[in-house]
């Protein structure tokens, strides 16, 4: 039992790491019962995230059902590829290629909230910022020397990093970043931005666990049928005593 434990705590480890990683995160403001948030986090992720990553573990059908979607809007407004309507959301580009041109894996999507957690993925896609000394010209904020590209920029617009120069412990002279000035504006402004990325992170978090959505409907019957047993039980405790009071 111990073992397990142990080895369990091993497993979680890097989970663990994450959350603690130090780094400041914004929180995100998750509501999957807000199906219209879901539905346009669904249609920024097939826009700008399918491209590159896969999100294996999800069908198209099931996404739809599960946002309040017919096979027909589905088909029509968040498939691009040839995919059919039952196969799951896979990536045109296949993963040779893609190590070619990013130098790594481009990780598969399903699950990555629930490895990342929710404000760290609204951070991530929130901190990108123009750093000239990386391949795609951006850095980022919580995932340093990012290897993906700022695929929002057009969004967002591109932020330029403020720096000071400070001393460190051992009395060299370092840089740290203090604030972000506007370098591109974006076509949304900052609270539009983070209003969409909010959607996208919803929209990962219902997929990296899209049975949390039918818990949430069968705690409802749940409740419903132990209310109404109630009922009944009370109902029948009157009438099984009332000749012996
Ligand atoms: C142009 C290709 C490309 C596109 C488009 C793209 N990504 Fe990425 N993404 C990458 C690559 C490459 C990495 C690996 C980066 C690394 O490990 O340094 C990555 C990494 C990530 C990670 C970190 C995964 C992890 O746990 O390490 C997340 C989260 C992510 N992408 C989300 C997104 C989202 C959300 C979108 C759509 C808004 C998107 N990406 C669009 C190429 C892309």
């Amino acid at each position: 039992m111990k073992k397990n434990i142990i080895s369990l705590l091993i497993l979680m480890a890097p989970a663990l790491a994450f959350a603690s990683g130090g780094v400041h995160l914004e929180k995100a403001d998750i509501n999957l019962h807000n199906k219209a948030s879901l539905q346009r986090g669904a249609r920024l992720f097939v826009n700008y995230c399918l491209s590159c990553h896969s999100a294996a573990y999800m069908r198209y059908n099931r996404m739809g059902q599960d946002l309040g979607l017919t096979d027909i809007q589905v088909t029509d407004n968040l498939m691009f590829a040839s995919e059919k309507i039952g196969q799951p959301m896979t990536v045109a580009m296949p993963a040779s290629q893609a190590k070619n041109w990013f130098g790594k894996k481009v990780p598969d999507l399903t699950v990555v909230a629930r490895a990342r957690g929710a404000d760290w993925l609204y951070s991530y896609l929130r901190g990108f910022y123009l750093d000239e000394s990386r391949p795609w010209g951006v850095n980022n904020t919580v995932f340093k020397d990012v290897g993906m590209p700022h695929v929002l920029w057009d969004l967002q617009g591109l932020k330029k990093p403020l720096y000071e120069t400070y001393t460190d412990h051992d009395g060299n002279e370092a840089k740290r970043i203090t604030g972000f000035e506007v370098a591109v504006p974006g076509t949304m402004t900052e609270a539009e931005y983070d209003k969409a990325v909010n959607d996208l992170v919803n929209f990962m978090v219902y997929m990296g666990e899209p049975a949390k959505l039918e818990r949430y409907t069968i705690g409802i019957w749940v409740m419903l049928y132990l209310i109404i047993l109630f009922v009944v039980a009370y109902a029948m405790k009157k009438e099984f005593w009332k000749d012996i009071h």
